[in-house]
């Protein structure tokens, strides 16, 4: 990972897939990840991309490809993506057995591991697989869809987590993922997220460039003092 938090991350999902090439060409690989929604219709309701788009992508950016699998039985394509040119990716605990047997997996491919919970899933559920993470991704909507509203009341997980891994001196970060643009992303940042995942807030703007600039200014802003 080049860049380093706070990180923006534009969705591919929101992109136009016409111009692919074009769109993608917005993220900087110095400063941005470039964040891949995976839905399988079965986890959540909606049907993306697999790992042929992923190795699209990956050949038109050097940027941190950051893989968001909502997909059951996650573990079956770990590998398919990792060969697809995934840097991070990141695993539904919802959709998880053997949760740790599956970061696990997705480290020995060379992978950073992350894992996601679903806005009705507590912190707490999450807590104990922190020590085995190198991303933990608070979802702050619904996962399915872009261009669905913030839930601020998710930013007590992320606040929970920043806590947690300062007193036990932990190394993951923590994204955030659904209905970030400037103001979204600086509640967040100051709550404690590194990485700002944002579909609509990047491509459906009406300059995505500037945009992304916008959104970069308002995460770089320094969070409050931990409390
Ligand atoms: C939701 C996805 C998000 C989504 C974010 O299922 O995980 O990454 O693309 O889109 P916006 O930023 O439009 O809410
Ligand atoms: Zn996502």
């Amino acid at each position: 990972m080049t860049a380093r938090p706070p990180i923006a991350a534009p969705s591919m999902l929101s992109a136009d897939f016409s111009r692919l090439a074009e769109e993608l060409a917005v993220v900087d690989p110095a400063r941005d990840w470039l964040h891949c929604d995976v839905v399988d219709n079965h986890f959540v309701p909606n049907l993306t991309f697999g790992p042929l788009l992923v190795a699209a992508a990956r050949k038109l950016t050097t940027a941190c490809v950051d893989v968001h699998l909502m997909m059951e039985r996650p573990w079956v394509m770990v590998d398919a993506f990792r060969e697809a040119g995934a840097d991070v990716i990141t695993v539904h605990l919802e959709a998880c057995r053997e949760t740790r047997e599956v970061l696990h997996q997705i480290r020995a491919t060379g992978a950073r591991a992350g894992l996601a919970v679903r806005p009705g899933t507590p912190y707490a559920a999450a807590a104990p697989y922190l020590s085995s993470l190198d991303l933990l991704l608070i979802m702050t909507v619904e996962p399915g869809f872009g261009g669905q509203a913030f839930m601020p009341e998710m930013l007590e997980k992320v606040t929970a987590a920043r806590d947690e891994r300062a007193r036990k001196r932990l190394d993951f970060v923590i994204e955030v993922d659904g209905g970030i643009g400037e103001a979204t992303a600086r509640v967040a940042r100051t709550a404690g997220a590194d990485v700002f995942v944002a579909g609509h807030g990047v491509f459906r703007a009406p300059d995505p460039r500037a945009a992304l600039a916008g959104l970069r200014a308002a995460i770089a802003a320094d969070p409050a003092p931990v409390g």
